[in-house]
């Protein structure tokens, strides 16, 4: 249905009128809604019924439902996150505010909100409201900075390229301007290219692509030091130490970068335990970890992500999955495809901003050409494979004719609890997709082979490299 057939008077040049024929549109759309979620008693939907479910109160600026909460099923659910992002949807990208005291009412806008004009802006770290502030980016109210300390353990998730690690730039550039956190960084690319122009920097330790579990070892023992040392001196957490002690602690701060690489190193699933320890425990020590990732639905990603991350920030992504399981609410699939674009929850609010434009560190050597002169908004860039990987997809496209699968594996002598290993680290990493032409065997993805020069399949399907495709295809295999 559209606006005109609900009514005519939206195209009549008279404000009151508009109004009038806006408040039926939203009215009808509201009352077709709540009838096909089942919100509605028996009563408000038997036939002949003629009580109003709801009184539509015309103010200037937006239209309030006043509505008979007698006549709702549970009241909640007209107010919850989930109908008003429908309602909302189906309104065009109205407005909808709930409100549920002295009565349920949701407040609707008659138009719909205009996209926000967010302008990137070049971080400045000058601006830093305190050493613990990190910058998250342009805000509708302006800059939008926040402490470390409160965002606690930190989730950032998004497409390719769209500014994750250059967001962890920015934070990590502010906590050094700050000097007064411990930097641990990880950025799971081969020689640390991301983050190898900090290390040398003071209370910095870059940690190698391989040594993750190394890196952590330090920060748990720094852990249970600190926790002898609270227990010596009798408080319960870092922020009551540091209240009472002369000499302080300094926060912890470990970024690690690219999650789902961690799923490629032997020791993943040791790897992953002890992150997870430090994002339940290590609050009270003043340990934060921050973690990016691009692809929430990798197995890694979702069992950390089920944990106590306490701040959840996405920049964009294609679907309303991936933003419930970075976000836990939709949302971050609204946002524009720009680089630096970014939905946080924070305050129990959504807020849009768009992060600074950073610097990278000057002992940075430039990108290689070809990724350097990708544009900002173009085809996504994949990052580059290591040696073991191209040399294992090149045996199996020789031997095995590109397919993946655990026989092969095995028959090449990787235990079988190695072969499902590496067919979900591959999994995660699109590597390999379960082609639906072989009986939906794991083949080496069209992505990875264009990138590899590896010969295609006869007569495949193209690559499902989409995100959504990749859901479909289902999960990765279960780690033995
Ligand atoms: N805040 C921003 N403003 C403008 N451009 C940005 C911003 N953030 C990132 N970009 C552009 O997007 C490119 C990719 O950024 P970045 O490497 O941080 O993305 P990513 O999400 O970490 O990518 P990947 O998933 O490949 O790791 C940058 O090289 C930069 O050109
Ligand atoms: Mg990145």
């Amino acid at each position: 249905m559209t606006d005109t057939m609900v009514s005519p008077q939206l195209h009549t040049s008279d404000p009151s009128a508009q109004r009038q024929g806006l408040a039926q549109f939203i009215s009808e759309r509201t009352l077709r809604l709540l009838t096909k979620n089942g919100a509605l008693t028996n009563d408000a939907t038997a036939r002949g019924f003629n009580q109003p479910i709801f009184y539509a109160w015309q103010r200037d600026d937006r239209l309030v439902l006043v509505f008979n909460p007698l006549l709702l099923k549970d009241p909640d659910t007209v107010l919850s996150p989930r109908f008003r992002h429908h309602l909302s949807t189906v309104l065009g990208g109205r407005a909808v505010v709930p409100t549920n005291t002295r009565g349920v009412f949701l407040q609707i806008g008659y138009w719909p909100a205009p996209p926000i004009d967010l302008q990137a802006r070049p971080l400045n770290l000058s601006a830093q409201p305190d050493p613990f502030c990190v910058p998250i980016g342009i805000t509708v109210r302006g800059p939008l900075w926040l402490s470390i300390l409160k965002m606690d353990s930190v989730l950032v998730g998004g497409s390719r390229r769209m500014g994750k690690t250059r967001l962890l730039h920015g934070w990590i550039q502010s906590l050094l301007h700050g000097g007064q956190t411990l930097l641990y960084l990880w950025d799971g690319k081969p020689n640390c290219a991301e983050f190898r122009g900090y290390s040398g920097r003071p209370q910095t330790t870059v940690i190698g692509e391989r040594d993750l579990m190394a890196g952590l070892t330090q920060v748990t023992s720094l852990m249970r030091d600190r926790s002898t040392l609270l227990a010596a001196a009798g408080v319960a957490d870092f922020h009551s130490y540091n209240a009472k002690s002369a000499v302080k602690l300094q926060p912890i701060v470990l970024v690690i970068d690219e999650v789902t690489a961690i799923s490629l190193l032997p020791d993943a699933d040791q790897i992953l335990r002890t992150i997870e320890d430090l994002i339940s425990r290590g609050g009270a020590f003043g340990i934060y970890p921050v973690l990016a990732t691009q692809r929430p639905s990798a197995t890694a990603v979702r069992g950390i992500s089920k944990t106590n991350l306490s701040t959840r920030i996405s920049l964009p992504v294609p679907s309303h999955t991936d933003s419930q399981i970075i976000l836990e609410r939709v949302g971050a699939d609204k946002l524009p495809k720009v680089p630096g674009r970014l939905a946080i929850v924070w305050d129990a609010r959504l807020i849009e901003a768009q992060a600074f434009t950073v610097d990278l560190p000057q002992a940075m050597e430039p990108l290689p050409a070809s990724v350097a002169a990708e544009p900002i908004a173009g085809p996504a860039v994949q990052p580059a494979v290591s040696d073991e990987v191209r040399d294992l997809a090149v045996r199996c496209s020789m031997d095995n004719g590109g397919k993946f699968t655990e026989a092969w594996l095995v028959s090449i002598g990787q235990g079988q609890k190695e072969a499902r290993r590496l067919q979900a680290a591959w999994a995660d990493q699109g590597w390999i997709f379960q082609n639906p032409r072989l009986k939906r065997a794991w083949c080496l993805s069209p992505s990875l082979r264009q990138q590899l020069d590896l010969a295609p399949f006869a007569g495949e399907p193209d690559e499902p490299d989409g995100r959504d495709e990749l859901d479909e295809v289902g999960e990765p295999p279960l780690q033995a």
